[in-house]
């Protein structure tokens, strides 16, 4: 008789620790095979995918639901629920294969959980905001919310590292903009974690990140994201004028944003 170790989880997401620990049960209890059996819920499809990215190994097969009542096999439990990852972190993201972290991005997965583990509360606040505004301004502009929702989602993501983490990842991937104030280099480095680290491949939502706080890029997503920043509604002035005149055309509305921001660092003295 097959001996089947059985292992229940909701796999959300999967990562290499499932697999490590699948292979040591298999060959602790002598088992011939082992069955993930995925919990129903949201995003099955996308946590079968991942899960069958890290268990493409002969011994393992991966179900929704099975019948217990099959005789040709002898069922062992194995299931592990601190393997379980609830509400994925940045840190987390060294357990997944590149492939996983790939298929998440462009599937807009755990991007909200990511971001907001990489920030404090308040700064959670803006930025959910300012990827509703960023999605506002997409539709507006007849382009695709979703993509605008992401940059939006991701573009403090290297906000709150200091000066000394920034400037490890600044040294590496871009010496020649170290001369902008420390505070410009969140953008660079937040492009840098979205390709290197969150395996992104969409150039433009890089280049959105990667412009956000100065503003110097051209394409429609980098202008939604800059204008979308700079007239969070939680900040203290009131922007609903510019918001309303992105909504309708994001190159006016940039074009007004630019300008006013020139004009309140000219007065603050910053330029
Ligand atoms: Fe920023
Ligand atoms: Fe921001």
């Amino acid at each position: 008789m097959k001996r089947i170790g059985l292992f229940y989880g909701d796999f959300d997401p999967a990562t290499v620790k499932t697999t490590e620990y699948a292979k040591t049960q298999l060959k602790e209890k002598k088992l011939d095979e082992i069955w993930f059996i995925v919990g129903d819920g949201d995003n099955l499809r996308e946590r079968i995918a991942m899960l069958k990215m890290v268990t493409c190994f002969r011994k393992f097969r991966v179900y929704t639901r099975f019948s217990l009542k099959d005789t040709r096999y002898e069922f062992t439990d194995i299931t592990d629920p601190s393997l379980e990852i609830r509400n994925l972190q940045l840190s987390d993201l060294k357990l997944l294969t590149g492939r996983q972290r790939r298929y998440m991005t462009e599937n807009g997965m755990y991007l909200e959980s990511i971001s907001k583990s990489a920030v404090k509360e308040k700064r959670w606040d803006h930025v959910r905001r300012v990827a509703r505004l960023c999605s506002a301004f997409a539709i507006g502009n007849k382009l695709d919310p979703e993509k605008a929702y992401i940059s939006g989602i991701l573009h403090d993501i290297a906000k709150e590292m200091n000066e000394e983490e920034l400037k490890a990842v600044m040294d590496v991937y871009y010496p020649q903009h170290e001369h902008y104030n420390y505070h410009v280099w969140h953008q660079y480095v937040g492009a840098v974690i979205l390709e290197k680290d969150l395996k992104c491949r969409d150039k433009r939502t890089i280049k959105a990140v990667k412009h956000h706080c100065l503003g110097d890029d051209k394409d429609p997503y980098s202008m939604m994201l800059y204008c979308a920043d700079k007239l969070d509604p939680g900040r203290e002035y009131d922007s609903s004028r510019e918001i309303a005149l992105c909504q309708q055309n994001i190159v006016e509305g940039y074009q007004t944003v630019m300008k006013q921001q020139q004009e309140y660092l000219r007065k603050e003295g910053v330029i």
